[in-house]
């Protein structure tokens, strides 16, 4: 039987993060190599930043601590990740640069809310996928199951209304669960542009960014 810690901080670049590991997905560890993504690889506006599947944050708050971005939204189906991030915005002080909002995909976010740029580390196993036993047995499956992609698609289709022109996608996923194609056909489905799907950089090589965008 797994058993998990009760809720503590973790300090996420000079923010103190609200956390609990059942609600952890990878983003406090992997999740890191957006620093450096986005100091060296990325070339667009991060203004408005919304972090997509946020659980805790840690992604959007690091990118917010670093000043990376100047204002963060948050979207989650599950309303304790929600709960957490609203208890990290009020114990930081940042309720006018961030907020957080239980979505199903975009399904309960504003018609007219846009971004310059979309992050997020979705599940990232679709059961079809042989050797994904290992994180199946320690976390909850809303944190990592996708089946058939489904959660996948439904956020592609969405996404596209919820792009300033010229906006950026990058979402974080591992080449041992799916290749960059699979995203990257649904990307163009929707209307999006394919940047690239660009190698997260050391410690955390097993994962890739898989970069759209919207054309201007
Ligand atoms: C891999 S975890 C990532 C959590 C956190 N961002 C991290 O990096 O640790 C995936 C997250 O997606 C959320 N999620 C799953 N299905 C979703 C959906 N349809 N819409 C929005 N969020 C969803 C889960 O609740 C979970 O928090």
């Amino acid at each position: 039987m797994t058993h998990y810690r009760p809720r503590f901080q973790m300090d996420c670049d000079g923010v103190s993060v609200t956390t609990a590991d059942h609600l952890d997905g990878g983003g406090s560890d992997f999740g890191k190599a957006y620093i450096r993504f986005f100091k060296e690889d990325f070339v667009g506006k991060t203004d408005s930043l919304l972090e997509w599947c946020c659980g805790p944050g840690f992604i959007g708050f690091s990118l917010l601590g670093r000043r990376l971005c100047k204002t963060l939204t948050l979207i989650d189906i599950n309303r304790e990740a929600v709960d957490v991030c609203s208890k990290t915005i009020q114990g930081n002080g940042l309720a006018c640069r961030a907020s957080a909002h239980r979505s199903d995909c975009f399904d309960d976010v504003p018609a007219e809310a846009r971004w310059d740029i979309i992050v997020g580390n979705p599940p990232h196993v679709n059961t079809r996928t042989p050797g994904s036993t290992d994180f199946q047995r320690r976390k909850p499956p809303v944190i990592y199951l996708d089946t058939d992609w489904a959660i996948h698609r439904r956020f592609y289709n969405q996404v596209q209304g919820h792009l300033r022109p010229g906006g950026s996608v990058v979402l974080q996923e591992k080449y041992r669960f799916a290749d960059p194609m699979i995203f990257q056909s649904m990307a163009e489905d929707a209307g999006l542009a394919v940047v690239g799907a660009v190698q997260c950089s050391e410690p955390y090589e097993e994962y890739y960014f898989m970069w759209t965008r919207l054309p201007l």
